[in-house]
């Protein structure tokens, strides 16, 4: 028999989550940064798209719940990025609410018709700049716009059959509460994208510490295993989460 194909891979760039990955996330998959505030969401996200764009992967940005100018001045904080990657147009930032009032998006919950608008505007984007990784900083902001379940089920479908054939691996936010027991806004999220990645804070002996675990991915062996994370300036660190002391939940 022959050996099972490879599938190809998008190259994190964060190597301690390039390792738990086997060496990457399938190319085109969709994947949920789920977690709580403050878990280090927006900052992996970040860190993805700075490293795609520095191996001339294109990477764009969808803002909703930050302003991209904050965003790059948060980034220029960190030692891996170079401002360069923006200028020269590697790393793009768009912002969702200026893209919604040019569309005409204006009702607060979003019809049939406006969702339908707002796949293709991301999908002409992605096509036009050749967009190679894509993150929506929140997925759960866009969620509130499209509050059935069969709707947010539609749009994400839809969406990822956009972006695998265009080659594109995303990444989308979802926040959640810190004992939520789901990983998304509608709770349907979660069976439709390929790969989740849980953020949380874990309390030890009256430390906070970052969590990580790779819930599900599609395509790939992964570890199942908890890594406690720190946000360096150098980028995102791993290291395997030793249990002992005292834990309290999520
Ligand atoms: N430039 C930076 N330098 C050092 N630490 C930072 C920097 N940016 C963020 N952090 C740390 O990372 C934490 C998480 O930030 P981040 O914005 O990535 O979390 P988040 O999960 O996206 O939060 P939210 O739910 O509010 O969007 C911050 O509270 C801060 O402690
Ligand atoms: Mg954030």
């Amino acid at each position: 028999m022959a050996p099972a194909t490879q599938l190809e891979r998008c190259v994190t760039g964060i190597e301690g989550l390039d390792n738990i990955l086997s060496g990457g996330i399938p190319l085109g998959n969709m994947v949920l940064i789920a977690g709580s505030v403050g878990t280090g969401k927006t900052t992996l996200c970040l860190e993805f798209l700075v490293r795609g764009a520095e191996r001339g992967e294109r990477s764009l940005f969808l803002s909703v719940t930050e302003a991209s100018d904050k965003l790059i001045q948060n980034l220029s904080t960190f030692e891996f990025f170079r401002p360069e990657l923006v200028t020269n147009g590697s790393l793009v930032f768009v912002d969702l609410p200026v893209l919604y009032e040019r569309l005409g998006l204006e009702h607060e919950e979003l019809s049939e018709d406006e969702i339908g608008i707002l796949i293709r505007t991301i999908r002409d984007l992605v096509r036009q700049l050749g967009v190679k990784r894509l993150v929506l900083d929140s997925l759960t902001s866009v969620g509130y716009r499209i509050r059935r379940d069969e709707r947010i089920r539609d749009f994400m479908l839809r969406l990822g059959l956009e972006l695998s054939d265009a080659g594109c691996t995303s990444l989308l936010v979802s926040e959640i509460g810190p004992t939520q027991g789901r990983y998304s806004l509608h709770g349907v999220e979660e069976a439709i994208v390929d790969g989740v990645v849980l953020l949380w804070n874990a309390r030890r002996q009256g430390d906070i510490l970052r969590v990580l675990q790779i819930i599900k991915m599609r395509g790939t062996s992964h570890s199942q295993a908890q890594y406690v994370i720190e946000l360096t300036p150098i980028g995102l660190l791993l290291a395997p989460h030793l249990k002992g002391g005292q834990m309290e939940g999520q």
